[in-house]
């Protein structure tokens, strides 16, 4: 981990891959919600590739790989990580603009995302667990009583971008929306305003 600034250790992420070997029509082909996850950790390009497919930088007027409604960019993501090489199990919040990992909470956190998530055994056994927080009131300022609407169908957007990337990569994932907003929230220190709305465990499929 590079130290940066104060106490803050950040973590910069491996490039994004910009060509694959599964087409946008095979991944839709043979995409479905994975629950049952092997004991293998994932590697950190594939965390990058995962992160970069959901809020990646991809134009020079700072749009992302997601759309988003006015190009206000809402949503945040964590990352909850349990085994992956070359990272310390924590949380992290990803930061688009710079690819970056930031620390938030140190140790794994899956039992109490699991317990939030009424005990269901797939956000405990993933390797890891994606969190998409959105922020209402950024979107608000341009589309006011829409905003909530724009952010939930941009969680949508943003989730399917990690099925399929997961798909390409011989990963799999699972949108969780059933679970206790605050418990998440306080589990992967959301910073005010910023919501809990999706849990995305991924990790390598067992058969
Ligand atoms: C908005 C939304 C919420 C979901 N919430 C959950 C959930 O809480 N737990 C779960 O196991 N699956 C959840 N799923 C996954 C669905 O069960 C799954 O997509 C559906 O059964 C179709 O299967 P497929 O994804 O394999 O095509 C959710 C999916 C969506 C779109």
């Amino acid at each position: 981990m590079q130290r940066e600034g104060s106490a803050v250790k950040r973590l910069t992420l491996p490039e994004p891959r910009l060509a694959g070997k599964v087409t946008v029509e095979g991944a839709l082909r043979e995409r479905r919600s994975v629950r049952r996850f092997s004991s293998q950790g994932l590697t950190l390009e594939e965390i990058g590739q995962l992160l970069w497919s959901v809020q990646g930088v991809t134009g020079t007027g700072g749009e992302r790989t997601t759309p988003s409604a006015g190009g206000l960019y809402p949503l945040q993501i964590y990352l909850a990580a349990a085994r992956v090489d070359g990272l310390e199990v924590g949380v992290y919040r990803y930061r688009a603009d710079k690819h970056d990992l930031e620390p938030v909470v140190e140790g794994d956190v899956r039992i109490r995302l699991a317990a939030a998530s009424h005990g269901v055994e797939w956000v405990d056994a993933a390797p890891v667990v994606l969190a998409i927080g959105g922020v209402v009131q950024r979107t608000a300022i341009k589309y006011g009583a829409r905003a909530r609407r724009y952010v939930y169908i941009e969680v949508g957007c943003a989730a399917e971008n990690i099925y399929l990337q997961a798909q390409s990569l011989g990963l799999g994932a699972v949108l969780v929306g059933a679970f206790d907003d605050q418990e998440v929230s306080d589990t992967m220190k959301l910073r005010e305003g910023e919501e809990a709305m999706a849990l995305m465990p991924v990790g390598r499929p067992r058969s």
